[in-house]
């Protein structure tokens, strides 16, 4: 008799089979146990007649606790009522190991109960579909980078200088050395398009972030794509050909999980190029007339980017940011100085900024001052003045969260369930 997961039952209706999985639910009535199993890969519903099995064997189905690992063989056919779609009628039930007193069971349960038992929560269909959903993200992204010439080069983990500001650094000691968690793999990435031409990295990423948004995570992944001789304009081209991209393929490979989900998909349908492009100049005006009042020079925080956002039925790309509020590495406007040609893409529903990015600074004397002026030690930072000591070019990149571009794609309101193990200012258990 064939092991077979549940993904696959579609291809042996009518045959016997094995299910290997954990008991998901349960129900009877007299001569009948309803049940449900769950592998990773979906639900089936097993029948178990009283008249098909072994006394004990019915007995002891009556009394598996919920998530005890079980064996279950029978025939399988379609059946449109039952949960997955499949049921198999029951010869044989064999438990593996029992789950008792399992902490989660099928009531509410507060957010912190189910964080504190994240690696019991993992099991919880809605949380396999956004980790299903966010596999697919990955896969996608790395497919449509792959087809436009980028070659994947990995970032380090332990850094000895702020990428992004030093007021998110996480210090650690490297024998005796002060070394940083990194904040982002861009620079590096700078250095191997310099090599390489194209290239991204995907990694982990770590902010000592204070705040306590549903935006907000300790450690994130981010996707870092960046290349020689391209501008402001090739990677917002990049960055709305990607997203693009990846919804597509969502909404190709995925619909199981995002109907698990209960998620929108016509929303995710209107997420077709062109994407709409503003400057922050504009995005300023869509604010005044929503009556917030910013003034020219202030940064956009998770209110603006949804109030702004929420004028469009996709992602809104803002560029041409004040320089006052955006990294050190950012290149500025030639014809308007006091501005940086940086880009962020908004996501649409609230879901905030997924991307920041830009054209980098390729000026050495020009770089080594803005070095200075955010009072960050030129030392640290001599092997990335080399890349404009030797052969300089204009390149630009980006970084897209890949948590918060999961929560959006899910329609998940907060993106700690977007990873699998949060790191937030609260929380580092389990
Ligand atoms: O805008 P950020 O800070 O840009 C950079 O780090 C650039 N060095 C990237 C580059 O150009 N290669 O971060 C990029 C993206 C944000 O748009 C957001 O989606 C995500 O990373 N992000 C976070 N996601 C979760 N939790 C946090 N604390 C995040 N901080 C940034
Ligand atoms: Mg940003």
């Amino acid at each position: 008799m064939d092991w077979v997961h549940i993904q696959d039952l579609a291809r042996h209706t009518g045959e016997e089979v094995e299910l290997r999985g954990w008991l998901y639910h349960k129900r009877s009535s007299g001569k009948l146990h309803f049940l449900v199993i769950r592998d990773g890969t979906g639900l089936a519903q097993a029948v178990v007649f009283k008249g098909d099995v072994a006394p004990e064997v019915f007995e002891l189905s009556d009394r598996i606790p919920l998530e005890s690992s079980v064996i279950v063989r029978g025939r399988a056919k379609e059946e449109k009522r039952a949960p997955g779609g499949y049921e198999i009628s029951a010869n044989h039930v064999a438990l593996v190991h029992p789950a008792k007193d399992y902490p989660i069971q099928p009531k509410e349960h507060g957010v912190d109960f189910l964080l504190e038992h994240r690696h019991l929560w993992l099991r919880a269909p809605a949380q396999n579909a956004i980790l299903r959903i966010r596999d697919q993200v990955i896969k996608a992204s790395r497919e449509f980078l792959d087809q436009q010439g980028f070659v994947c080069v990995d970032a380090p983990i332990f850094t000895p200088a702020a990428c992004e500001g030093t007021t998110t650094l996480f210090q650690t000691d490297y024998f005796g050395q002060k070394a940083f968690l990194t904040q982002s793999g861009q620079l590096y990435m700078e250095a191997a398009a310099m090599a390489l031409g194209k290239v991204y990295c995907l990694g982990p990423t770590f902010r000592a972030e204070k705040s306590k948004t549903r935006r907000h995570l300790t450690e994130f992944w981010m996707l870092e794509p960046e290349a020689a001789w391209f501008h402001l304009e090739d990677v917002m081209d990049l960055a709305e050909g990607l997203i693009a991209a990846v919804v597509e393929r969502v909404l190709d490979k995925k619909k199981n999980e995002l109907k698990t989900l209960e998620r929108d998909l016509s929303k995710l349908e209107a997420v077709k190029k062109p994407f709409p492009r503003i400057t922050y100049d504009q995005a300023l005006e869509i604010l005044a007339q929503k009556g917030i009042k910013l003034q020219w020079g202030d940064d956009f925080g998770g209110d603006e980017e949804t109030a702004i956002s929420s004028n469009f039925d996709r992602p809104v790309i803002i560029h041409r940011y004040p320089a006052a509020v955006k990294a050190f590495y950012m290149a500025n406007d030639e014809k308007r100085p006091e501005l940086a040609l940086g880009v962020d893409v908004l996501a649409p529903e609230g879901h905030g900024e997924i991307v920041g990015g830009g054209e980098r600074e390729s000026d050495y004397d020009t770089l080594l001052a803005k070095l200075k002026a955010h009072n960050l030690p030129q030392e640290s930072f001599e092997w990335y003045l080399d890349l404009r000591r030797y052969g300089s070019v204009p390149h630009a990149g980006f970084g897209l969260g890949m948590e918060r571009t999961i929560g959006w794609i899910c329609g998940v309101h907060h993106i700690r369930e977007c990873i699998p193990f949060p790191r937030m200012l609260e929380r580092i258990y389990p």
